[in-house]
């Protein structure tokens, strides 16, 4: 079952609102973890066209890249480091206006600016991060960070 999504040009917020049902509606009662993940990145990435959006899951205690859509990115990431590997210890969403000021941030590509990670967590686990990088500073505030939870919930039911 492939079908588009009917993407609402609006506020940041009007979009999220628009695109999460949707997202939901389409992966439905899907099972397979890749399927779902690409979706979901293809989606995100094909309402607001971010610059990089994928996930990165923990295997054997480091994260591992997942599907993403956007430029080639590092395979593996350690707990602590970058990003994505603070956002899995401290177990909390990181909204990085300027990545050039993050200390340890890990630059896959010079282009990334801006930077949102936010983790998903199963059973009180962090089980992955969804990263998401933009070309342009300051892209992600609380609205994001909001929907892409909410998301993350979801998406943790699911996995
Ligand atoms: N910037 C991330 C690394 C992953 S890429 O952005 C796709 C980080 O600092 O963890």
């Amino acid at each position: 079952m492939a079908e588009s999504l009917q993407i609402q040009n609006g506020t940041k917020e009007e979009m999220y609102t628009s695109l999460l049902p949707q997202i939901k509606a389409l992966i439905g009662d899907e099972k397979d973890h890749i399927a779902i993940l690409a979706t979901i990145s293809a989606a995100l990435k094909g309402c607001f066209g971010f610059f990089w959006v994928g996930f990165y899951m923990i295997k054997n205690n480091r994260l591992t890249l997942g599907p993403f859509q956007g430029p080639i990115a590092c395979f593996h990431i350690e707990k602590g480091r970058g990003v994505c590997g603070k956002s899995w210890e401290m177990a909390e969403t990181i909204v990085v206006e300027d990545v050039n000021k993050f200390p340890d941030h890990i630059a896959c590509s010079s282009l990334s600016q801006s930077e949102i990670v936010v983790p998903i967590i199963k059973n009180g686990e962090v089980i992955g991060v969804l990263d998401v990088d933009s070309e342009h500073l300051n892209t992600f505030d609380s609205i994001d960070a909001n929907y892409l939870n909410q998301l993350c919930q979801w998406l943790s039911v699911k996995l």
